[in-house]
């Protein structure tokens, strides 16, 4: 069966591949979406045969899945480090030559400011995907949590940045999407993204954000499934 984006396939063997990577007594960051509960639901799996492990859940539907699998839960106040997280990409630049390598778009699921806190406090952080996630150059319109007040004075700015902002599910009947923060999220269209760590900074420096979806320099591996295998990217 295929889904947006990727066949489930794909999507499960990456997520296996990361999940066998996990041992005993390992905290871990648990992603969002579909890609990473695969490995979740790996790691589920793993914790019947006896795997000890705690997982630092990134968002309410992670945390819902992670309970359902039977991993145990802790936070980020409890532990003294992450020793990986495992969590999913909307792009992933695989260009080797390029400064911008492995800088990701995150956030499809809105869930971006609490991957980027977990993901980043993780001696490891690894990416599972599949191929339809890697590209040259990053070009999705970027998630922005903002606060709610701020939504539209963080639009005009992302225009003077010759973004295009949309609220997320502005036109839904019953409001836009709110975050687990409970923020909103512009997703801002920039066309090619040459530079996204200069971007990055950028949107970081306007007051009303709360975190946007550029991870730059923060994975230390790409794990992509495919309809027959894993290939790893660093
Ligand atoms: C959620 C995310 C997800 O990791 C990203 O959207 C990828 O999801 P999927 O594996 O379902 O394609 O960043 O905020």
């Amino acid at each position: 069966m295929k889904t947006e984006g990727g066949s489930d396939g794909a999507k499960r063997r990456a997520g296996d591949r990361a999940a066998e990577a996990v041992e005993d007594g390992f905290v871990v960051g648990l992603g969002t979406g579909s890609t990473a509960a695969c490995a979740i639901r790996a790691l589920g799996r793993a914790v019947d045969d006896g795997l000890e492990i705690r997982g630092i859940p990134t968002s309410f539907q992670a945390r819902k899945l992670a309970l359902e699998v039977g991993i145990p839960l802790t936070d980020l106040d409890a532990v003294d480090g992450v020793d990986v997280a495992i969590d999913g990409a909307d792009q992933i630049v695989d260009a080797p030559d390029a400064p911008a390598h492995g800088a990701l778009i995150k956030g499809g699921g809105g869930a971006h400011a609490r991957e980027k806190l977990v993901d980043s406090a993780a001696d490891r952080f690894v990416v599972v995907a599949d191929p339809s996630k890697l590209t040259d150059r990053l070009d999705n319109p970027v998630p922005v949590e903002v606060l709610p007040d701020a939504h539209s004075v963080v639009a005009d700015r992302i225009r003077e940045l010759d973004g295009e902002p949309m609220l997320r599910n502005a036109e839904r009947k019953d409001g836009p999407i709110v975050t687990d923060n409970g923020n909103l999220v512009l997703d801002c269209a920039f066309g090619a993204i040459d530079d996204p760590d200069g971007l990055a900074m950028q949107l970081s420096r306007l007051p009303g954000v709360v975190e946007h979806g550029l991870f730059v320099g923060l994975a230390d591996m790409t794990y992509v499934g495919s309809e027959d295998g894993v290939d790893t990217r660093r």
